[in-house]
C-alpha cells in the first residue's frame, strides 16, 4: 500500500475517511463534507451509536451529493487525550475499514484538532505509521487467491493543509515500519525457506543499508568454546550461524561505546529428543522471532541514520531430533567456561542465547544488553498476548523499557528474578541444568538461567513467546500472524535515551 501526503480535497473516487472527536463533533473537512452531502455525516452522527470514541468507526455508503463510494467516520476521542498510539491505532483502522469496503483507493482528513496538543502534521505522521502497519499481510505462497479475498487498498492519502511537513516528518516512521515488516517476513516464511543459511544470507544483505555484517560458522563458533550453542544445533542438518550487524551512527565515531540487541535465532523448534506434540508443532516456526525483531531493528535504526552505536547479535540454528541430537542428561561446556546439564532439549533457547550473551560482552563491551526470546509456554499463560514478560538486574533500564513500551504500544511486565529462583537450576552434576522446577516460575527460570551468562552488564530479557505470533488482531496496528513485537519498542528506547 502506498501512502501519499497532500492538500484537503473532496476526491473524486474511493473512500473517504473524516475524524470525529466526542462527543459527535466534525472537524472542517466532515463539516465540508456535511454540507456537499446536504448533511448526510451529521444524520449518520444523529442516528447512530457511533459518537466518536477512540477505536471505533462508522460507514456511510454511497452518500449523495459527492463521487465518493463512501464516507468513513473515525473515533479520535477526546482532544485532550489524543497521543500517538490513539492516533496510530486509528490509522490501521481506516486502512481495515477501507479495506472492508474493498476500497482500492482511500483518503483521510487530518484537520487542526481543538484542544489537542499535538498538531496535524505530527498527527499525520502518526497516523499514515499506523495505516502502513495494519496494511501488512503477506500472500506471497497464496496462488489462487481471488481479488475479491484480498487487501484491496493500493494507495492511500492522508490530507491535511501542510502537506510537505507531514512528509518530513514520517521519514523516521517509514524506516521504522520497514524495519517492521522485515521482522514480520522473516517470521512469516516457513523454516523450509529461512533457516540458518537463508536468514544469514538475509542478514549479509543488510551491507546495502551500510550495516557491518560479520558471520561465525561452525568451526568459529567451536573455536570459541560455544558448546552450548552447537549443542542444540547438532541434531539438524542445517549449519549453524551466529550473525552480529553493527550499525555506527554516533557522531563521535566508533568510540562510543555500543548499545547490544541479542536474538533467539531458531529457525524450528521441534523439542529436539524431548520432541514436542505434533499438535501445534507448526507454529515453532516462529522461535526465530527474536532474531527476526533485532534484524528488523537493525535496518530501522540504520534506515533513519539514527545518532547510535548499535549491534545486533543473533543466534541461528535449528533444534532438530536425530541420530546425532544432543540427549537429556548430557552435560556441555559453554562459551564462558560453565558446564551445563541438558535435561530437556526442548529448553534449548536458553541454551543458545548463553554463548551469544557471553560472545557479545566479552566482545563488545555494551553499555547494555537487551535480549528477546520466545523463549517459554508459561510466558504466555502467565501475560497472554498483551504484553511481553520483561527480566533485568537495571532498575534504570526496565524502567526505561516500560516507558517505551507505553510510548510505543509493544508493552512489557516485569517479572521477578532472584537468588531463590537462581538455586532452583544448580545440577547434581553441573554448574547449572537447563530447567528449573518443572511447571513452577518457568519463565523465571529461563531467565535466571541467561542471567549467569551476562557477567554483570546491565541487561533485560524480553520473553516474547506471547507476542511474536497473533492469533486474533486486537490491535488495529497488528494483523494476525507475525507481529514484528519489539521493533518499534527498541526503537522508541534508543531514540529516547542513547541518541547523541
Ligand atoms: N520455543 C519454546 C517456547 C515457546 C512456546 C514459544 C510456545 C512460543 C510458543 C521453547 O524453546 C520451549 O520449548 N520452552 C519450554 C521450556 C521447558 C522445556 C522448560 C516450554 O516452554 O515448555
Ligand atoms: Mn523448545
Ligand atoms: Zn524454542
Amino acid at each position: 500500500m502506498k501512502i501519499a501526503f497532500s492538500e484537503i480535497v473532496t476526491p473524486a473516487k474511493g473512500v473517504v475517511a473524516v475524524v470525529v472527536t466526542e462527543e459527535r463533533s466534525l472537524g472542517a473537512t466532515g463539516r465540508g463534507l456535511d454540507e456537499q452531502t446536504g448533511g448526510a455525516l451529521s444524520r449518520a452522527l444523529a442516528a447512530g451509536r457511533f459518537k466518536g470514541k477512540q477505536g471505533t468507526s462508522t460507514t456511510i455508503v454511497a452518500p449523495h451529493g459527492i463521487d465518493v463510494d463512501a464516507v468513513i467516520l473515525i473515533g479520535l476521542g477526546k482532544p485532550e487525550k489524543i497521543d500517538g498510539r490513539g492516533l496510530r491505532a486509528l490509522g490501521g483502522t481506516a486502512v481495515r475499514r477501507m479495506n472492508g469496503a474493498g476500497a482500492k483507493v482511500g483518503a483521510i482528513a487530518v484537520d487542526a484538532v481543538e484542544g489537542a496538543s499535538i498538531a496535524p502534521p505530527a498527527m499525520a505522521a502518526e497516523i499514515a505509521l499506523g495505516a502502513r502497519l495494519g496494511s501488512y499481510s503477506f500472500d506471497k505462497y497464496h496462488t489462487k487467491k481471488k481479488d475479491e479475498d484480498k487487501k484491496s487498498l493500493g494507495e492511500l492519502a492522508v490530507m491535511l493543509d501542510e502537506p510537505s511537513a507531514a512528509e518530513d516528518a514520517f521519514e523516521a516512521n517509514a524506516s521504522l515500519a520497514d524495519g517492521v515488516f522485515a521482522a514480520r517476513d522473516l517470521v512469516s516464511e516457513p523454516s523450509n525457506v529461512k533457516y540458518p543459511r537463508t536468514i544469514a544470507d538475509d542478514i549479509e544483505a543488510l551491507n546495502e543499508d551500510g550495516i557491518e555484517v560479520e558471520l561465525l560458522d561452525r568451526d568459529k563458533m567451536a573455536a570459541l568454546g560455544m558448546g552450548s550453542l552447537l549443542g542444540v544445533a547438532q541434531g539438524s542438518e542445517h549449519e549453524p550461524y551466529l550473525a552480529v550487524m553493527r550499525w555506527n551512527g554516533a557522531p563521535d565515531g566508533a568510540e562510543q561505546q555500543p548499545v547490544a540487541f541479542i536474538g533467539k535465532g531458531v529457525t524450528f523448534d521441534t523439542g529436539g529428543i524431548s520432541i514436542k506434540p505434533s499438535q501445534g508443532m507448526e507454529e515453532m516456526k516462529y522461535d526465530m522471532a527474536g532474531s527476526a525483531t533485532v534484524v528488523g531493528l537493525m535496518k530501522c535504526l540504520a534506515g533513519r541514520k539514527a545518532r547510535v552505536n548499535a549491534i545486533g547479535v543473533v543466534g541461528l540454528v535449528e533444534n532438530m531430533p536425530d541420530g546425532k541430537a544432543q540427549r537429556p542428561g548430557d552435560v556441555v561446556t559453554s562459551m564462558s567456561g560453565q558446564t551445563i546439564e541438558v535435561i530437556n532439549t526442548d529448553a534449548e533457547g536458553r541454551l543458545v542465547l548463553a554463548d551469544v550473551l557471553w560472545y557479545t560482552q566479552a566482545t563488545y563491551k555494551p553499555r547494555f544488553m537487551v535480549d528477546l526470546a520466545t523463549l517459554t509456554g508459561a510466558i504466555l499463560i502467565s501475560l497472554g498476548t498483551y504484553q511481553a514478560g520483561l527480566f533485568s538486574n537495571d532498575d534504570e533500564l526496565a524502567e526505561r523499557l516500560i516507558a517505551a513500551g507505553k510510548e510505543s504500544g509493544e508493552e512489557l511486565w516485569r517479572m521477578p528474578l532472584g537468588e531463590r529462583y537462581d538455586k532452583d537450576i544448580d545440577s547434581a552434576i553441573a554448574d547449572m541444568k537447563n530447567v528449573g522446577k518443572g511447571r513452577e516460575a518457568g519463565s523465571t527460570a529461563g531467565a535466571v538461567f541467561l542471567q549467569r551468562f551476562v557477567n554483570g552488564v546491565p541487561w533485560a530479557h524480553l520473553d516474547i513467546a506471547g507476542m511474536a505470533w497473533m492469533k486474533g488482531n486486537h490491535d488495529p496496528t497488528v494483523p494476525k500472524g507475525a507481529s514484528g513485537y519489539g521493533v518499534r519498542l527498541l526503537d522508541q528506547l534508543v531514540r529516547a535515551h542513547y541518541e547523541a
